[in-house]
């Protein structure tokens, strides 16, 4: 069995939860591998909803192993917080977390929400960019600091002296609080790389399961209104320590459609009500925050562009449903920018607003798409759509999910 990444190829949301839940069935390990709790993947199973920040969604599976990779900002409260409900949900957890993890600490979603307010990115406000940024800046804390009370206390204090912020947090409070977290989640913390590396010598299959998606990455993604770590492919070897010759799989998921939480750039956002029914049609809701998503038609030049720089192998279609009720549906197939053409995201762009989509008209099948099992008995307009995307990115559509469900998913052969 070869190892398989799944990445995001818009702002996030795509529903990568969905995806990774039904193909987990088929690995043995399921890595996490950037982001923290930024990220709500949520998961159907029987009309019940698991929502997963840290976690990797496939846990839902007996014997699966979850590994938290090095990449990922971990908040103890958090996680503690997953562990405990999944283990009251009747779940057994075979669950590994890196050493390596830098931890989220109080004083990060202090300084993440005081940012907010001038900066407005729009983030979660869970400490992610400021944790990253300590780990950037050589002052972080890594889980395996707390193996020794001295080593984090010290640290502890050095980051509030250094940031100014001894008189609103008490270090002797937060070295407790963190080390009674610590005291928890200890029988998971191991060297993941080393766990992975026996696991891929001994021929087991893996499953990496992206976090965020492709415009948000930090270096590829519409900056500054980006997350600071890489949900791209390159994000795996940094995340876990595996080399990226042993990724042979790549699923690029997306949506049907484009949405995106938080501010900055979006071409192809729909602003007037046509916007808002599909975000309730769509239930497009933060998983973390509950925020509104925006909602807009499909970004083509955008997916184009991501799935160059994540090598996709195939493409999974998700919220096909959610466009039922559409007797037209508009495709951004091109970008105009100051009078030139362009058919993915340039580099050399200045102002995001410069961005004009150049739109196709595409009928709609005006029918409930949710029971259809086979692609075949489709309405002859959706199987158009997934065809015109198939040809515009050159690449095979493996799946098309017309649900919550895990049933709900149709098979592209
Ligand atoms: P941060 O990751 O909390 O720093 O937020 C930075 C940007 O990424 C904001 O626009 C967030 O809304 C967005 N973001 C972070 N995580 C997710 C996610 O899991 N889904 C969608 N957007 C996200």
């Amino acid at each position: 069995m070869q190892n398989l990444a799944i990445i995001g190829l818009q702002w996030g949301d795509e529903g990568k939860g969905k995806i990774i839940d039904c193909l987990a069935r088929d690995y043995d390990y399921i890595v996490r591998f950037q982001g923290g709790n930024n990220a709500g993947h949520t998961v159907f199973v029987s009309n019940k909803e698991f929502i997963f920040h840290l976690i990797p969604s496939g846990c839902l599976y007996k014997d699966k192993h979850c590994v938290i990779g090095n990449g990922v900002a971990v908040n103890p409260a958090i996680l503690l917080d997953e562990i405990e409900n999944l283990e009251r949900e009747g779940i057994e957890l075979n669950l590994h977390i890196s050493y390596r993890c830098h931890l989220i600490m109080p004083y990060h979603i202090a300084i993440d929400e005081i940012r907010e307010k001038t900066q407005k990115i729009g983030t979660t406000k869970r400490g992610i960019g400021p944790c990253y940024t300590d780990k950037v800046a050589r002052c972080g804390i890594v889980i395996a600091d707390m193996l020794d009370r001295n080593v984090f206390k010290e640290k502890v204090r050095e980051n509030l002296n250094q940031k100014s912020l001894d008189s609103l947090f008490n270090p002797d409070k937060i070295v407790d609080e963190y080390l009674a977290y610590f005291d928890k989640i200890k029988d998971f913390v191991c060297d993941t790389r080393v766990l992975l590396e026996d696991a891929i010598l001994k021929r087991k299959s893996i499953l990496f399961e992206g976090a965020q998606g492709t415009l948000l990455d930090i270096d590829f993604g519409t900056y500054p209104y980006v997350t600071s770590t890489n949900p791209t492919i390159g994000g795996i070897g940094t995340g876990t320590g595996i080399p990226p010759r042993y990724i042979e799989n790549v699923i690029g998921v997306m949506k049907a459609y484009s949405t995106r939480v938080g501010e900055g750039p979006f071409p192809t956002e729909i602003k007037k009500d046509l916007g808002e029914s599909l975000r309730e049609k769509g239930r497009e809701y933060g998983a973390t925050t509950g925020r509104p998503r925006r909602c807009g038609w499909l970004d083509l030049p955008a997916i184009r562009y991501s799935c160059k720089i994540n090598g996709i192998t195939s493409i999974a279609i998700t919220k096909l449903d959610v466009l039922d009720c559409l007797s037209k549906i508009m495709v951004c197939t091109k970008y105009k920018i100051k009078g030139k053409i362009y058919g993915e995201i340039p580099q050399e762009i200045t102002s995001w607003d410069d961005i004009e989509p150049i739109y196709e008209e595409f009928p709609g099948w005006e029918m409930d798409i949710g029971n259809i099992k086979e692609y075949d008995n489709l309405p002859k307009e959706a199987r158009n759509y997934i065809e015109m995307i198939k040809d515009a990115l050159s690449i095979p559509i493996s799946l098309v999910s017309v649900g919550k469900e895990r049933n709900q998913n149709i098979e592209v052969i």
